[in-house]
């Protein structure tokens, strides 16, 4: 579980040690990731937590080599790491472009690169991929929605290239949830939670364990017929809200 220390991947991780398996934090926050491994051991998982920087191809490499090392396979890879950046196109400095395509887009593609070296040892594996209803509907800010949209194209091939190796590929596609990652961005913009909440068919946005439920439902082995899918969970946000949306009026008659 990259991105395991906080929100949803925290939750789905704690979803996972529920159900019996054993679980992998991966986060760039060790502290947080060894008190998230602390819950699931206290479930019974077997945890173990690891200090990762998924833009970094050793640090994700090396992770998969403590995986292997500690549980000698690895079943289900779950890319929650991300990072959001809220400025507008013309304001984006290139570095911060840059960072948010290498945690988010090159992050998921190094742990999809060394989770499938793993998981063709046992021809076996599940990928989740979290996007975005933002990388769907542009809904989020440039950098971000074009990450999440890579993000689709990256898994929806890569669920191409694995459906003969017993891999399913997904993403999840959550709307605004309520993790840490989204309070900071609603601390520093007064209102923007009411009028997200206003604006969503069922009048608020999601815990981080509905997002780890529909995860941890695609990690199962009773999901092996589900790959290459965007399951969009978001409260009907972006599918209701377009069928609200008036039709352009008519072009004048010349
Ligand atoms: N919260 C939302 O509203 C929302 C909506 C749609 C999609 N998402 C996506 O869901 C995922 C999880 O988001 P969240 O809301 O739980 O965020 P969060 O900030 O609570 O958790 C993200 C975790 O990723 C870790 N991380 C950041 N950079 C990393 C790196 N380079 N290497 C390893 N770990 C790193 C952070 O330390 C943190 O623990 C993200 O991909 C996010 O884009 C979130």
């Amino acid at each position: 579980m990259t991105g395991g220390g906080s929100g949803i991947g925290r939750a789905a991780t704690l979803i996972f040690a529920r159900s019996g398996m054993d679980v992998v934090i991966a986060d760039i926050d060790e502290v947080k990731a060894r008190g998230v491994a602390e819950e699931a051991a206290q479930i019974g998982a077997g945890a173990l937590a690891l200090r990762v920087d998924v833009s970094d191809e050793e640090s994700v490499r090396s992770a998969m080599q403590q995986t292997e090392v500690r549980f000698g396979r690895l079943d289900v890879l779950v890319n929650s790491a991300g990072v959001d950046f809220h400025k507008e196109l013309a304001d984006i400095p290139v570095e911060d472009w840059r960072r948010v395509m290498d945690i988010n887009v090159t992050g998921t593609f190094l742990c999809m690169k060394h989770a499938k070296r793993l998981m063709l040892l046992n021809k076996y594996g599940r990928m989740i991929c979290l996007g975005s209803s933002s990388g769907i509907y542009g809904m989020g800010w440039p950098a971000y929605s074009a990450a999440k949209a890579a993000i689709n194209g990256l898994a929806l091939s890569a669920a191409r290239e694995l459906a003969l190796q017993g891999i399913t590929v997904n993403v999840v596609a959550p709307g605004p949830t309520e993790t840490p990652l989204s309070l900071d961005l609603w601390a520093n913009n007064p209102g923007r939670r009411q009028r997200l909440e206003s604006s969503v068919p069922v009048g608020r946005v999601a815990k981080p364990e509905e997002i780890g439920a529909a995860i941890a439902y695609l990690a199962s082995e009773e999901a092996g017929f589900v790959t290459g899918s965007i399951l969009v969970i978001d409260g009907g946000l972006t599918s209701l809200m377009r069928q609200q949306t008036p039709a352009p009026a008519p072009a004048p008659a010349s």
